[in-house]
């Protein structure tokens, strides 16, 4: 069995215990359909070293495998899709850095059992890449960005969303967590201002049928060959 805890310290200071491989599983069979669909978004705020979204990944690139294995360039394309719609927020360097070297090395061992000659250097990078956007150092509680002593920075969290377009391109938008926590809200009078002291309103429009919140992406990037998403900086 894992290790469950790295140090009493952390344990009173941040709550850190991990959860069993057996708990794991069993709450992923609650949501199992999810887990088993390839471009369904999990964002797991306190992800620890990645338990679940080990076990999330695993199942989607199941899913990857059993419909895309007799075609390295599709399993090698969707793969990197599934790799993309998993996010993960914690306080802990350290945790966020174990976090995505396990995603990783989850995805990459499939990756050659599956392509094998046809595995392919720049697809390996873009995965890199995209993980660590996915996978952020912050506070899940103030929404902020946390630096190497666990002390909030003054940058919000943002997520990349990332979507197969034009059959090989992926195209990028970035939302700021705080904004899409808003979503589906109806306005109320109150500003609003969140630990930035910066107004979100910029990054909110309403939907015109409900008078619900939707978010506006902060950045937007062309589509790019999902192999070379890295370029687009
Ligand atoms: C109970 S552990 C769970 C870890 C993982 N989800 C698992 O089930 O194995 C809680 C995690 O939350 C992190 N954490 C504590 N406070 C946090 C905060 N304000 N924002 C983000 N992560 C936080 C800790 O570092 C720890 O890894």
């Amino acid at each position: 069995m894992a290790k469950q805890v790295k140090s009493k310290q952390r344990v009173a200071e941040y709550g850190e215990v991990f959860t069993n491989e057996r708990e794991v599983k069993a709450m992923c069979d609650l949501v199992a359909q999810e887990c088993d669909r390839i471009d369904s978004r999990f964002l797991e705020p306190a992800c620890g070293n990645g338990n679940f979204l080990a076990e999330i990944l695993t199942r989607k690139l199941a899913t990857v495998k059993k419909l895309y294995k007799s075609n390295s360039y599709d399993y090698d394309r969707y793969s990197v899709l599934a790799v993309s719609s998993v996010y993960g927020i914690d306080i802990m360097q350290d945790n966020t850095e174990e976090c995505r070297k396990r995603l990783y090395g989850i995805w990459n061992k499939e990756y050659k059992s599956v392509c094998k000659k046809q595995c392919n250097d720049d697809t390996r990078k873009s995965v890199e890449y995209i993980l660590g956007k996915n996978i952020l150092c912050g506070n899940a509680l103030t929404l902020m960005c946390v630096d190497e002593n666990q002390e909030d920075t003054a940058v919000p969290i943002v997520f990349p969303e990332w979507s197969l377009v034009q059959y090989t391109k992926l195209k990028r938008r970035d939302f700021r967590l705080d904004v899409m926590l808003k979503v589906g809200e109806k306005p109320n009078n109150q500003k609003l201002l969140f630990d930035s002291d910066d107004d979100i309103s910029q990054y909110l429009s309403q939907n015109p049928v409900t008078g619900e919140y939707m978010a506006e992406p902060m950045c937007e990037y062309p589509p790019i060959n999902y192999r070379r998403i890295w370029e687009n900086g």
